[in-house]
């Protein structure tokens, strides 16, 4: 089982909207998926409609939890009914703070990938989701503060490794919300791979208002506008990623 969080310091880079459609994507390939939402904003339990059920801050305070099965091999958590506050708090009372969530997750075998989709902050959730994960996926908006990002979730990254003694493999850097008619998408994808090599991943995330409108419907990309770029780009993507867990 592979365990990747999607994660950045950086908020609105794409984190949530490539856990919806990897998520679907590595389902429709025939890898069983479970997507675990770690944001209190609760966005991709949204995307999929769930609201109010229990989640991952229930199965951290009370040991309960419900998993969804949303589409064929893809299964989701939702974020939760418990306040993030309480699990915050809950976490720090913890004498192995940054354990628990691994802890709790440790249970979920039946899958072949685990996806964890993060907020964009450096709090003690993110720092638990990396003490579970063995891989990271760095969505980079094409814009200076998400370049900054990526350079502050890799130290980030460095730190826990050095700490836990655990590998974290960087699975990559996806460059999202690419728009070919802008200068500055062409530069920062330019530094991106200057400065990030074959971290970088060779597909990228073209802008594509039919993703954003797929969420409003509930619906993956693939779902929505099958034959719309923005299905052609995660699913070109996904194939790369899925390639890239078994090399
Ligand atoms: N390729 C794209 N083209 C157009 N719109 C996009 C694209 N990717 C994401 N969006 C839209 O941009 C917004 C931010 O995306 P998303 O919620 O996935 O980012 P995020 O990194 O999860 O944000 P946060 O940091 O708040 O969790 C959403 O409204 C989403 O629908
Ligand atoms: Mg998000």
């Amino acid at each position: 089982m592979r365990k990747i969080a999607v994660i950045t310091s950086k908020g609105g880079t794409g984190k949530t909207t490539t856990s919806i459609n990897f998520g679907h994507a590595a389902a429709m390939m025939g890898k069983r998926t479970l997507m675990v939402d770690c944001d209190a904003q609760g966005s991709l339990s949204l995307a999929f409609g769930l609201n109010g059920v229990q989640g991952l801050s229930d199965l951290l305070l009370t040991d309960r939890v419900d998993i969804y099965n949303v589409r064929q091999n893809l299964f989701l958590v939702g974020s939760g009914k418990s306040d993030i506050y309480l699990v915050e708090r809950y976490l720090v009372q913890q004498a192995d703070l940054d354990y628990p969530l691994a802890r709790a997750l440790d249970r979920f075998t039946g899958v072949d990938i685990a996806i964890l989709d993060c907020s964009p902050s450096i709090n003690i959730v993110n720092s638990n989701v990396l003490n579970y994960v063995d891989s990271v996926l760095i969505p980079v908006s094409m814009d200076y503060f998400a370049m900054e990002g990526v350079a502050l979730t890799l130290k980030i990254v460095d730190e826990i490794v050095n700490d836990s003694k655990r590998n974290i493999q960087i699975l990559g850097i996806l460059p999202t919300f690419f728009d070919s008619r802008t200068k500055i998408s062409k530069t920062i994808l330019g530094e991106v791979k200057e400065k990030y090599g074959d971290k970088v991943f060779e597909s990228m995330i073209r802008i594509n208002t039919q993703i954003k409108e797929s969420q409003l419907y509930h619906k993956t990309i693939f779902e929505y506008a099958p034959y719309s770029y923005g299905a052609y780009d995660y699913y070109r993507f996904a194939k790369e990623a899925l390639q890239k867990l078994s090399g």
